[in-house]
């Protein structure tokens, strides 16, 4: 009796204007914003250090985030502002890095890495292939200053789309610079670092804190507060630091299997949405989420890309609408296998990554057989071989 009596007040509660007013204005998302094309970008720098042409050149991309974040106690490392302090007092406070190199600084955003979104890391993608990859380039190395949040997304996105010798480092901090043992000033000399030295080309996007070295595609933040966060549980780190001076384990090669895109004509992605499985996922938010504007989504499936059978009629009236589905993993390890039909398997990408390959799939004009391709068929051909 309690019970029911509940539920008939939550059926009121949804049926009443206060609710349902907020409610329908979510169902569509605001995603055509002018704001967010993205055409040729300008670098607007806003740091330059002084010039000793007897060193390397390395750009430096600001976006905010921890590493620049400020809070009033020195031992609190939660509750803090991201995103506070300007790149030229990050680079201020280690005074180290120019000896290491030469800085041209740019902040790009000032933002916790929750808020860096598609048109940001567009944005600095075309900047980083005109700043690398030009002919006359003189950068030996980009390094962007980032939240940890979202890090693993960014630098992924840069290992797809910037494809020259010259590596992009992408560096973030667990505490913020008020903090005790600040790890910021520490990270930031190792990424400014690598990125000048010989030995870090053609290696891709990399990711530095805690004095290591991860491979963008395979690294991920595994922990919401420590500082050895970032890690490639299978695959390990590719290089750690002896004296400051980054040392690489192994010649430089880049993940099998490698996707590569040219995002020059690309003017934006399209809205990808993430969704996970578990007990009784029935996969009800797939057209929820195609009405406020996906274009393709991801499923975390539990295991090997695994969703339950009521999520099945769910996944094949997208796939039949021309919506593709990949099916990841939520364990954020091993591989979904290509299945060849049905809903597509990411392989080793994890759904967060998985959704930014989709994007760009989508972004340069893919079909819906052409994506699976790019996600199955070279995995699918080392299976068979
Ligand atoms: C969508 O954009 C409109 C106009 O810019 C704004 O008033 C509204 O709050 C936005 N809605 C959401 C959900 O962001
Ligand atoms: C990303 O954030 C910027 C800055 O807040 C905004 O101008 C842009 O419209 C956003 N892009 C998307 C796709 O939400
Ligand atoms: C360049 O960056 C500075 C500092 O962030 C900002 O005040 C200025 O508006 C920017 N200019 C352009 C053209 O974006
Ligand atoms: C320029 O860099 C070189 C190489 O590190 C160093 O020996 C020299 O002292 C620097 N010059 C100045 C003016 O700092
Ligand atoms: C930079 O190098 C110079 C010359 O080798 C040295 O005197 C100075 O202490 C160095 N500065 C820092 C901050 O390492
Ligand atoms: C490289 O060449 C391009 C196109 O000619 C020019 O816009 C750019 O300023 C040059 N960059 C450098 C570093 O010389
Ligand atoms: C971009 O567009 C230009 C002009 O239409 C074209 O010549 C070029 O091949 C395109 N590049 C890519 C990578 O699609």
């Amino acid at each position: 009796m309690k019970f029911t009596s509940t539920l008939v007040a939550a059926a009121g509660l949804l049926a009443s204007p206060a609710l349902a007013a907020p409610y329908a204005q979510l169902q569509t998302r605001n995603t055509t914003s002018s704001s967010s094309t993205v055409e040729q970008p300008v670098l607007n720098v806003t740091y330059t250090s002084p010039v000793n042409s007897s060193l390397p050149n390395v750009v430096i991309f600001a976006t905010g985030g921890t590493i620049a974040g400020s809070s009033a106690s020195n031992t609190d490392t939660t509750k803090y502002t991201a995103g506070v302090v300007g790149i030229e007092a990050l680079v201020q406070a280690v005074p180290n890095i120019l000896n290491v190199t030469n800085v041209v600084g740019s902040q790009v955003a000032n933002t916790g890495s929750v808020n860096i979104n598609s048109t940001i890391i567009l944005r600095m993608a075309k900047l980083a292939n005109g700043i690398l990859c030009a002919e006359n380039s003189t950068t030996d190395g980009l390094v962007i200053t980032h939240g940890t949040d979202t890090l693993e997304e960014t630098a992924f996105f840069m290992d797809m789309t910037v494809n020259c010798k010259s590596p992009v480092v992408v560096v973030g901090a667990m505490r913020p610079s008020t903090a005790i043992s600040a790890d910021g000033p520490a990270n930031l000399l190792e990424a400014v670092t690598v990125a000048v030295s010989p030995a870090a080309r053609n290696r891709g996007a990399m990711i530095v804190l805690n004095d290591r070295i991860g491979q963008a595609t395979y690294t991920s933040k595994t922990n919401a507060n420590s500082l050895d966060t970032f890690q490639a549980i299978e695959q390990g780190y590719i290089g750690g630091f002896l004296s400051n001076k980054p040392f690489f384990y192994y010649p430089a090669s880049q993940p099998t299997f490698k996707n590569k895109f040219d995002v020059t004509n690309i003017t934006e992605l399209p809205q990808v949405d993430v969704l996970i499985s578990y007990q009784n996922f029935d996969a009800a938010l797939i057209p929820a989420a195609v009405k406020a504007g996906a274009k393709g989504i991801v499923i975390g499936g539990t295991g090997a890309g695994s969703t339950t059978d009521v999520a099945q009629p769910y996944i094949e009236a997208a796939l039949a609408a021309g919506i593709p589905i990949v099916l990841s993993s939520k364990t954020n390890g091993g591989a979904v296998p290509p299945s060849g039909s049905g809903a597509i398997s990411s392989g080793f990408l994890n759904p967060v990554k998985s959704r930014l390959q989709l994007q760009l799939a989508l972004a340069t004009g893919m079909g819906m057989e052409e994506i699976r391709g790019l996600f199955e068929d070279k995995l699918a051909g080392y299976l068979e071989a």
